[in-house]
């Protein structure tokens, strides 16, 4: 059997044309939505997501905000800089790109950005809905999984999911929202004995430990899906994912590839999330 491709590019671009006629309605009845991000520092990686970010706004009508700043930016500073973009009306995302300096706390700066305009949906109180399954902005990166699983037509009620992984920022809330749509859910990570094991009787996969081949074709359950969270180098520099995509695409029944799978929907989700903040607004 060779898998189906899902496609987070073509699925990116539906939502994304959603997104735009959406802006373009809050925009008409005088709500632009705004979305703020803030760059500390120079890592390279980070400068390519905040623009990417800024770029894909522009593209769906959605104001955007680019602040950057010298890695020797006080913690202060910044907290003042979030408080002063909490009270502007424009505004309705903010969004302080990871990782930051190590002399600033990362959650002093997640928590110091107002519940309502929490687009990364990283905060305690984002969180707390999620677990609790209250209405509320879901982190990015999970979200958009959701959405390609959802593609796929599949009914999760009653399927078997394991989450490879378990971060704040997508390992743990992906295991909630495969909780929600009425999966059973495993999550293994770095101390699971036999990750095979576990992996082999699932009927959903989603990889997200930052390692390559971590996910091989000897475990997965023909029929399976897939999702690749990774976003790894091989040693010929080329971008792979954290599943070996040539040996399980043969036994899968549907895989994210990488590039050109989980990683738009990131970005597309965090246009989502900016667009429900300002509806929410709006309202
Ligand atoms: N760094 C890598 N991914 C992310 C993300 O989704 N949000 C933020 N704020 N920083 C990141």
């Amino acid at each position: 059997m060779t898998a189906q491709l899902i496609d987070g590019i073509a699925l990116s671009k539906s939502i994304r044309a959603e997104v735009g006629a959406r802006a373009a309605a809050l925009a008409a009845a005088g709500h632009r939505p705004g979305l703020a991000v803030i760059l500390v520092g120079d890592d390279p990686a980070s400068a390519v997501y905040v623009r990417n970010k800024v770029k894909a706004c522009a593209e769906c009508g959605i104001h955007s905000v680019l602040e950057q700043y010298d890695a020797a930016l006080g913690q202060a500073e910044l907290l003042a800089r979030i408080e002063a973009l909490n009270a502007d009306a424009s505004i309705h995302g903010i969004l302080v790109q990871m990782p930051l300096p190590r002399h600033i706390d990362p959650h002093k700066v997640i928590e110091a950005i107002a519940t309502a305009k929490d687009v990364d949906g990283f905060s305690v109180h984002s969180a707390g809905t999620l677990m609790t399954g209250l209405p509320g902005l879901r982190p990015a990166t999970p979200y958009g999984c959701m959405k390609l699983i959802e593609s796929t037509g599949v009914d999760l009620r009653g399927k078997h999911a394991v989450v490879v992984g378990r971060s704040n920022t997508v390992g743990k809330p992906m295991a909630l929202l495969l909780l929600q749509a009425n999966a059973t859910v495993t999550v293994c990570h770095s101390a699971t004995p036999d990750l095979a094991h576990h992996t082999r009787q699932a009927d959903v996969v989603v990889a997200a430990v930052g390692r390559r081949n971590t996910l091989t074709a000897s475990m997965v359950k023909p029929g399976a899906i897939v999702v690749d969270v990774g976003m790894n180098r091989n040693d010929e520099g080329k971008l792979c994912g954290d599943v070996d995509f040539a040996g399980v695409r043969e036994v899968a029944g549907w895989i994210t590839p990488v590039p050109g799978g989980v990683g738009p929907m990131t970005i597309t989700m965090l246009l989502v999330n900016t667009i429900e903040a300002a509806s929410a607004t709006a309202a």
